[in-house]
């Protein structure tokens, strides 16, 4: 059987006014995505190739830096979320290293001397990603049959998007998983990985490679879309297997709802076609904290992980 491919379509006709026809048949591609696998790839996307080349050079010469100028990074004490650098222990049950980013401007955001052009280049990173998010929004909106807006409507607040940096070192013998299997819990995820191949999507109980192209984009799915559709679009399940004999680079941007909102699948998904919720209402920030929470109790089993599921209906 030949390998399942993830589709990778051309954004060009949502930079311009016109071209419907073309426009339509992206949204039907991403649509049979989003089905399929929850993820896709987009090609000419408006961040520059330049940047996004010159990001995955500077992340990398920060993460290869000596420990202790990794370490002056650490996150503040009362950061709501961890910005700064942070590691998973060793051994653990995945195995990677990151820097945090809260969008330009936050008080907790931390940034290393060197590189020196680090800084500004994870800034105009986060405002490039904030851009394309934007579209990517509205496209997904007409995805889901539903106006442009809608999903901006619902949140129009981008304070707590964030961005991640993250580092894999080479496979071991013992430890070849850099991200365990996991869906993200934002709206959707942006991926920019570099020329390694490592992240890989589950589809059917099988594991599918989500292949690094040259100026591509990754997007997924994550759970606040899933609840907010009631189950229409799923947040894939995914993870990152580490390359042998060298490191992997790549950054991924969440594009989320306002922790202050509550969420539950939108009328258009339930009462207005006659389908019971899926979700209860709940508040977003407190899901992102339980996820918080149980991450970093390092737990080791995967079923102890909380996920979406804490809040589903249960099924007559
Ligand atoms: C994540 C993630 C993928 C990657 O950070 O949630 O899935 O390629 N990252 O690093
Ligand atoms: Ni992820």
């Amino acid at each position: 059987m030949a390998t399942p491919k993830i589709p990778t379509v051309d954004l060009t006709p949502f930079f311009k006014e016109g071209y419907e026809d073309e426009k339509r048949k992206i949204i039907d591609s991403i649509t049979k995505a989003c089905c399929e696998y929850g993820f896709f790839q987009i090609v000419n996307h408006g961040v520059p190739l330049d940047l996004t080349s010159q990001a995955l050079k500077v992340s990398k010469k920060f993460f290869e830096s000596p420990n202790d100028a990794k370490l002056k990074c650490s996150p503040l004490p009362n950061a709501p979320v961890p910005a700064g650098y942070n590691k998973k222990p060793n051994p653990s049950y995945e195995f990677n290293e990151f820097l945090i980013m809260l969008p330009p401007g936050s008080d907790f955001n931390i940034f290393p001397e060197n590189p020196p052009e680090f800084r500004e280049v994870m800034e105009e990173l986060f405002s490039q990603f904030l851009k394309i998010g934007m579209v990517v929004e509205r496209i997904l909106s007409e995805c889901l049959g539903l106006p442009p807006c809608v999903l901006k409507e619902f949140n129009d607040d981008r304070s707590w998007d964030f961005l991640i940096a993250i580092f894999y070192l080479p496979a071991t013998e013992k430890e070849r998983i850099g991200a365990n299997p996991h869906k993200d819990v934002s709206c959707f995820t942006i991926v920019l990985q570099d020329e390694v191949a490592g992240l890989e999507v589950e589809k059917d109980g099988e594991w599918i490679l989500i292949a690094p192209q040259p100026g591509a984009l990754v997007v997924n799915i994550g759970d606040a879309l899933q609840v907010l559709m009631n189950d229409k679009f799923k947040s894939p399940r995914h993870r990152v297997v580490r390359p042998n004999g060298r490191s992997r680079n790549s950054f991924a941007f969440f594009h989320n709802l306002s922790g202050d909102k509550w969420i539950q699948p939108l009328p258009q998904y339930t009462k207005e076609i006659v389908e019971p919720p899926k979700y209860r209402p709940f508040l977003y920030k407190e899901y992102l904290q339980k996820r918080r929470e149980s991450k970093s109790k390092n737990v080791t089993r995967l079923e102890d992980e909380i996920t979406i599921s804490h809040y589903a209906v249960p099924e007559e």
